[in-house]
């Protein structure tokens, strides 16, 4: 007789996710019960349900494992949305448009996911092929990128299902879901008030606001899936609130995102002819100002890197008063800007075990 295959879930997973889960949570009670509920329910299914609080605690575990993000003092405060009894690619998008609303709060940003059907035996779950629910796309416009190049391959996914768009430099992308393998994805253009942005202007120069940039409010990875005691959720979307320097030295100013430096450095009237002048180095700055300044300004939530490195060295003396280490990868952790302005540049991090879970992992293809 040939072995029988291994069952969908891993039983394994399972059983260390619910022994932690009643560990930190000892309000759930003893873990022998449920412990026995799920083993069983993987026996006969091939996999097993989260209760709402498991998922919701799961959920958040999975932000507090998270190695490469620097925003983990407020994992206990993620809004869980259990939206499991949903699959359908118009039931998804309704709620991820709410998820923007809910997440945005008026500039007030809250960090929220939510939860769609999970992968089950012979049903895997549908996928938002974006990468963020709002993202700009890319325009190829004679042999260059109009836009962020970033989303040039998922705009021309979408004019390819009959997306059309004006092709300007902040369009927002229609979010884009695929029900199952194989089948046409259905794209939706995101609603009127979906989608809080703001546009740039500098405290001291009165030029930048003619440079006619902007950036969105809220960071919602939809790209990754939430794994959670051997149950896969690839339909997942959460959001942050942003790093000033992941737009200002990052999205705006990488040479193969929006590549702004040269022209912020030529209305700064620097001198450009040498990398020694500095000048890419002088115009990031202001660059990243007018960022910090701008959101402050339309009253929308962002943080600055020396704060924002504050609180995470706050987040791991917490965790090692709990007893717990807070593995975190160095190179993500400290800013792309004066990186040893920030105290996270100081020092090393315990191990990352690629292996721990709950966690936010790349999606894998169908
Ligand atoms: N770096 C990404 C971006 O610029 C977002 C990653 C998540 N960021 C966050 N603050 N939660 O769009």
């Amino acid at each position: 007789m040939p072995p029988e295959p291994p069952p969908f879930t891993d039983p394994e997973q399972a059983a260390e996710f619910i022994r932690q889960f009643h560990r930190e949570q000892p309000a759930a009670g003893a873990p022998k019960p449920r412990l026995r509920a799920v083993l069983d329910e993987i026996d006969r299914t091939g996999s097993y349900l989260h209760t709402p609080a498991e998922l919701a605690y799961g959920a958040k575990l999975a932000w507090r494992n998270a190695a490469r993000c620097i925003g983990r003092l407020y994992w206990r405060s993620l809004v869980v949305r259990d939206l499991r009894h949903l699959s359908s690619a118009d039931d998804i998008a309704t709620e991820c448009f709410e998820h923007l609303r809910t997440a945005g709060n008026g500039g007030r940003i809250r960090p929220v996911i939510s939860v769609f059907a999970p992968d089950r035996p012979g049903r895997p779950a549908a996928r938002i092929l974006n990468q963020q629910l709002v993202r700009y796309a890319g325009h190829q416009v004679d042999g260059a990128v109009v836009g962020d190049p970033a989303g040039a391959v998922l705009a021309a996914r979408a004019r390819d299902l009959g997306w059309k768009c004006a092709e300007e430099r902040f369009d927002v992308l229609p979010l884009i879901i695929q029900e199952r393998p194989g089948e046409r994805p259905v794209w939706y253009e995101l609603p009127d008030g979906t989608t809080l942005e703001v546009p740039l202007s500098h405290p001291g120069y009165e030029w930048f606001a003619e440079l006619g940039l902007r950036w969105y409010a809220v960071p919602a990875i939809s790209d990754m899936t939430l794994e959670i005691g051997g149950v896969r959720y690839p339909t997942a979307p959460f959001n942050g609130w942003y790093m000033g320097t992941e737009i200002g030295a990052r999205n705006l100013a990488d040479a193969d995102r929006y590549d702004m430096l040269g022209t912020v450095a030529e209305r700064l009237g620097l001198d450009t002819s040498s990398d020694r002048t500095l000048w890419r180095d002088r115009a990031l700055i202001e660059l990243n100002i007018a960022v910090l300044h701008s959101f402050q300004e339309a009253g929308v939530t962002i943080a600055d890197h020396h704060t924002e490195s504050e609180r995470f060295l706050k987040h791991i003396a917490q965790e090692k008063r709990l007893g717990r280490p807070t593995p975190a990868d160095w190179s993500w952790i400290v800013p792309p800007v004066s990186g040893a302005l920030t105290p996270v540049y100081h020092r090393y991090y315990d191990p990352v075990d690629p292996e721990q879970r709950p966690a936010f992992t790349a999606r894998e293809p169908w």
